[in-house]
């Protein structure tokens, strides 16, 4: 099985009744994702958004769990946002927003309602994507985020120029076979763009099967 999706319920695995598709790697990393947010999120309130929420299913498995914030999933992709949409429904989920379409395409993107958020989660979307969208990421991250808000970004990334895992590299070398504008982005370079934008150096927390968990928190305007 390929290690990228690009589409979650292309498979002919048959979406439940009411549009709910599954993502396999959920299954994989979601718990361990969730060690590494837990922490920070335990003590916050007010709004998480998650960018590339594809299925829909971190954005309510963690919503389950942390009922003083209000979740903000988000998609670009129709059937995703109705997979979102859908497992909302199910979840019966107080603090689950609806979906809305963010595409980190857009330099300018922004969110409903606006204002700050706590957390910023975007979880295996970076190297299936052009660069532009990891630029336009921590570019609205420091926008949206609140003072010592945090963004998370879970996926397989180089460090200092190199890959961290020899599986790491042949996975780069099908992802721009693909498509030349995607690729394992390098740790060094978001710290670069998140530097410059006003967000700490990532804090790394190594996951399992190659992958990382990065942290950049918001820092105080500089005087
Ligand atoms: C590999 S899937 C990951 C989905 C989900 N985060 C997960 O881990 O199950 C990548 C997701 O990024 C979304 N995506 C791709 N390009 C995007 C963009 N320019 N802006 C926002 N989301 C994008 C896709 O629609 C897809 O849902």
């Amino acid at each position: 099985m390929s290690r990228f999706v690009v589409e979650f319920g292309k498979d002919g695995t048959p979406p439940a009744e009411e549009g709910r598709l599954d993502a396999p790697p959920f299954h994989r990393n979601h718990e361990a994702i969730w060690q590494a947010l837990s922490p920070f999120l335990a003590a916050k309130t007010g709004a998480v958004l998650e960018i590339g929420s594809g299925t829909g299913q971190h954005a309510v498995t963690y919503a389950a769990r942390t009922p003083e914030l209000v979740w903000h999933p988000s998609d670009i992709l129709d059937t995703h946002l109705a997979s979102i949409a859908a497992w909302r429904l199910h979840a019966k989920l107080p603090n689950v927003a609806p979906p809305q379409r963010i595409d980190l395409a857009d330099p300018a993107w922004t969110w409903t309602p606006g204002g700050p958020v706590a957390a910023i989660l975007c979880i295996n979307v970076l190297h299936i994507s052009p660069w532009m969208v990891s630029q336009n990421l921590i570019a609205g991250a420091a926008r949206h985020l609140a003072r010592d808000g945090r963004l998370f970004v879970y996926g397989p990334f180089m460090r200092d120029g190199a890959h961290t895992a020899p599986s790491n590299a042949e996975f780069d070398a099908s992802l721009r076979a693909r498509n030349p504008a995607w690729g394992v982005r390098d740790i060094a370079d978001l710290d670069r763009l998140g530097l410059a934008a006003g967000l700490s150096p990532a804090v790394i927390t190594a996951m399992p099967a190659n992958n990382f968990v990065l942290a950049f928190t918001r820092l105080a305007p500089r005087i």
